[in-house]
């Protein structure tokens, strides 16, 4: 017999554990990825250019500056292992660092900087580090798992200070999420010409994931060692393109989904404080709860076991808890569900 197709979450699991929107796609990107369906016979490469020059524009760069690739994580890999091949990479111990376990897997080092007081990004000690011959510095910003972000001012004359010595790649794929995404955004640093490569990607606010479409801005050497060691820009799909292209002026799903994130947000924020537990401000679509003397690992089974699917613990931050921001009734079913778990782990 056929098996039928499967293409998100199992009925009734409240998936919580990955920064998506669920209120993506856009209903001007579904439209363009059905129509794109017809014409799946062809490579995309003119969509290719047409959302560089679309990214370009905006931000008032060439095209050059801009490499697109599936998803972020696929970019930010071919530089780190680039990069890698160089001399270590520095980045800080708690946050999404996929990408440089692939450059670690070729032989790279990564250097890990301790985060500061309150999980904090520990800026002076990466300034510091990025003098000291390694090739590239990674910050996230805001930060995952932590949702912290950095202030823009120091963040910018760190920048320009680190980028002497060290090219500097900043993610903002929960930069849209921000309170003032222009301020937040580096993007500024390369059109003035710094040692900087931003990414950027269309799987969160732009509900996306599942297209697989992000990219990279950086100065046009940068975004040409990406394009030679693998990515190419050959391995974006035409439905992933015309999605991203569809949505990324559609700023009335964007105010949309930025209110329900805001909204789901303020309704965890609530909901652990009524079960008298603690967080960290989230500039993001997800919230890093302080479990106290709950176990991360324990707490996410628990949650399972009532179908919500949430991260378990990073590292050795073993009381630190993360959900993802989801359709607000999911929410609801995460919070009701806060109370039975933590009776369940304290019996
Ligand atoms: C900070 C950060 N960067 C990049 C990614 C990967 O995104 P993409 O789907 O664009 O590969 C994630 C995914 O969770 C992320 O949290």
């Amino acid at each position: 017999m056929a098996q039928p197709m499967v293409y998100g979450p199992r009925e009734g699991l409240a998936q919580l554990h990955w920064n998506e929107n669920y209120y993506g796609p856009s209903e001007l990107a579904i439209k363009a990825i059905k129509e794109s369906s017809h014409k799946g016979a062809y490579y995309p490469d003119l969509l290719v250019n047409r959302l560089k020059a679309m990214i370009a524009e905006r931000h008032d760069l060439d095209t050059q500056n801009i490499t697109i690739s599936a998803g972020s994580t696929q970019a930010l890999s071919y530089l780190a292992q680039v990069k890698s091949r160089e001399n270590p990479i520095a980045t800080t111990q708690l946050t999404w660092d996929s990408h440089l376990g692939y450059a670690q897997n070729i032989g790279g080092t990564v250097i890990r900087i301790d985060n500061g007081d309150n999980l904090e990004i520990n800026l002076k000690a990466i300034e510091s580090i990025s003098a000291k011959n390694v090739s590239s510095v990674s910050i996230v910003n805001p930060n995952n798992p932590t949702g912290l972000l950095l202030d823009s001012n120091e963040l910018r004359a760190s920048i320009i200070n680190m980028s002497k010595n060290a090219l500097v790649i900043i993610d903002e794929a929960y930069n849209e999420i921000t309170n003032k995404p222009d301020d937040n955004s580096m993007i500024d640093l390369v059109r003035d010409g710094y040692n900087v490569a931003v990414s950027r990607t269309f799987s969160k606010i732009y509900g996306l994931a599942g297209e697989r479409i992000g990219y990279i801005i950086a100065q046009p050497d940068v975004i040409d060692a990406i394009k030679n060691n693998g990515s190419g820009e050959f391995s974006v799909s035409m439905g992933g393109l015309a999605g991203a292209i569809a949505s990324y002026n559609d700023e009335a799903f964007l105010k949309f989904s930025k209110s329900m994130i805001l909204e789901a947000k303020e309704m965890v924020y609530e909901g652990i404080a009524s079960n008298g537990l603690t967080a960290l401000p989230s500039e993001t679509n997800f919230i890093f709860v302080n479990l106290g003397d709950i176990d991360a690992n324990d707490f996410r089974d628990e949650m399972l076991k009532m179908n919500i699917l949430i991260r378990g613990k990073y590292g050795d931050f073993n009381q630190w808890s993360r959900i993802s921001m989801g359709k607000l009734e999911d929410i609801q079913r995460y919070i009701d569900a806060i109370p039975i778990a933590l009776e369940q782990l304290r019996a």
